[in-house]
């Protein structure tokens, strides 16, 4: 269930959210007329919205602050915080183009029509020291017969196509790279792996939008009542072993757990074989969290593993929200720094607590992990959203994106703060002997 599969199976683009369930988004595929992109965006968009508003507690706010999970070391071997600084222009950097073979379309922008393309040409500069440029080949050398995996939502997709992008820059023959099972780089796909043969490595995302499973009803519940269908915070999906193994593993999630998204569309909670009416969501997304930490602490593949949980990625609806014609699509700039800048203000999203929380779970339970903090950054770039530069055959009057990323774009930063973290973990696939 991603952005993309979103099919209401109604002529009704006016409220896709009461029309569609949650279920229909994940077994109902087959449908790829354009509109279905469109009303995808439209949920998610609300929910990224919702996760904005200044109505979460102030103790979040606290709790993520008082973590160290915001610094890095750097070459120096000095601490560097990432999360704190400002996007500076610099024309020369841009690690791939729109080109990219790897990118799907609804993130080519300039494709789609965007005019401006100076969003590409920004880089982060924290306050007191620099973030590593990606090296591509540096990077491909330490993932030699590696795995790289990618667990999320769509926005997790974002990412995974930006850093193939930022890879596939390394390697001299473009054809040496290629999915493994020969399937298109679509948002239709809940599995991608892009093997880089010269370095036998795969690159790899797996659709999960809430990382525990999205299931039909459970045998006892009737069919037609007010139950459409479950997530079951205790249960991994069905190709959650395949994360397993991987020596970068990089979660995220957060999008999708809403009421919105949830009980409003009829899904409910499941706690082992009992659906739960009244749990309230930042609990079972605790609970999902857990159980996803539960898995990677004792799952013997992963004791060396490098793994990641992405912070949530902020969406920019002005003059409107995303059922009321909310656009970003005249943002060209972006908010420079994070000092005296009112977002900086603003609460965290609800979810950064918990992830910080699992993510210290995860090393109290002896695993190398790190929360990848890239929240206030990304605040920042408005300017960065397709908008209404969608995919080919999106309706022109459509709501706009201003939730994913425009390629080459923000995710490249996000991935260069990922190659910063990994450099300072001394990864190499050859130090660790795990399969
Ligand atoms: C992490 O960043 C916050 C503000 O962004 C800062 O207050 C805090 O001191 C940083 N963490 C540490 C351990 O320095
Ligand atoms: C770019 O496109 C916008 C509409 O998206 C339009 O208003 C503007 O005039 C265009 N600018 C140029 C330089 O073509
Ligand atoms: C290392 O330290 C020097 C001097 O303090 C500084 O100029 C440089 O930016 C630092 N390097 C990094 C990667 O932060
Ligand atoms: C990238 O890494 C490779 C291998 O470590 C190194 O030889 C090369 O100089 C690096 N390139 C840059 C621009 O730092
Ligand atoms: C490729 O990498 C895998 C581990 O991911 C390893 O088992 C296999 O032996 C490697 N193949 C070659 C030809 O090195
Ligand atoms: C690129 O790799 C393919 C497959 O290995 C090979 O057929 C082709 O000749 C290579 N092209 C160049 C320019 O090296
Ligand atoms: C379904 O069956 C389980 C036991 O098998 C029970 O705990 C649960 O309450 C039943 N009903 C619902 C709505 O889950
Ligand atoms: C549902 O979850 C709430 C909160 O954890 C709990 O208090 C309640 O007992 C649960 N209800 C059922 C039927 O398990
Ligand atoms: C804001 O919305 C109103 C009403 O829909 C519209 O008339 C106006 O042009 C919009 N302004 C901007 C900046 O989009
Ligand atoms: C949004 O714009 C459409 C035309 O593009 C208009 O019909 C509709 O009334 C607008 N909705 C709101 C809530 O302003």
């Amino acid at each position: 269930m991603e952005l993309t599969n979103f099919n209401s199976g109604s002529d009704s683009s006016s409220s896709p959210t009461h029309k569609t369930t949650l279920l229909s988004i994940i077994f109902n595929k087959e449908t790829k007329r354009p509109i279905i992109s469109f009303l995808l965006i439209l949920p998610l968009s609300f929910v990224l919205l919702q996760q904005l508003t200044p109505l979460q507690p102030l103790s979040f706010f606290l709790l993520t602050f008082s973590t160290n999970e915001n610094e890095s070391e750097n070459e120096n071997g000095t601490r560097c915080d990432y999360t704190k600084g400002k996007w500076v222009r610099n024309e020369r950097v841009s690690y791939y183009t729109e080109e990219c073979p790897f990118l799907d379309p609804g993130f080519q922008c300039v494709h789609n029509g965007r005019n401006d393309t100076g969003y590409m040409y920004w880089r982060w500069q924290p306050h007191g020291c620099d973030l590593p440029m990606f090296n591509a080949s540096d990077m491909l050398e330490r993932s030699r017969n590696g795995r790289i995996v990618f667990a999320g939502d769509s926005i997790g997709r974002n990412q995974w196509e930006s850093l193939v992008c930022m890879l596939a820059k390394g390697v001299g023959n473009g054809s040496r790279i290629y999915e493994q099972f020969g399937n298109p780089i679509t948002k239709h796909r809940g599995f991608l792996s892009l093997v880089f043969q010269d370095y036998n490595l795969t690159v790899e995302y797996y659709r999960a939008p809430m990382l525990v499973t999205v299931d039909r009803l459970p045998p006892n519940v009737s069919s037609g009542g007010p139950i459409k269908g479950a997530v079951r915070v205790d249960m991994l999906p069905h190709l959650a072993g395949r994360w397993a193994g991987a020596d970068v593993l990089v979660f995220n999630t957060g999008h999708w757990w809403s009421e919105d998204k949830i009980t409003k569309m009829g899904n409910y909670i499941q706690v082992g074989k009992t659906i739960n009416m009244t749990m309230d969501i930042k609990e079972a997304f605790q609970l999902s969290l857990e159980t996803v930490t539960n898995w990677a602490t004792s799952n013997p593949q992963l004791s060396k593993a490098h793994i990641f949980f992405r912070s949530f990625s902020p969406s920019h609806y002005t003059n409107g929200t995303w059922d009321t014609n909310g656009t970003c699509r005249r943002e060209t700039e972006p908010w420079i720094s994070t000092s005296g800048f009112r977002f900086r203000f603003e609460p965290e999203p609800w979810s950064n607590a918990i992830t910080v929380r699992a993510v210290e779970e995860m090393k109290r339970g002896g695993r190398n992990a790190r929360y990848l903090d890239i929240t206030h950054p990304t605040e920042l770039r408005k300017d960065g959203h397709p908008s209404s530069h969608r995919e080919p055959g999106t309706p022109p009057h459509a709501a706009e994106d201003c939730s994913h990323w425009c390629l080459p774009g923000v995710p490249d930063m996000w991935n260069e703060i990922l190659y910063a973290s990994l450099l300072s973990m001394n990864y190499n696939t050859k130090n660790s002997n795990n399969t």
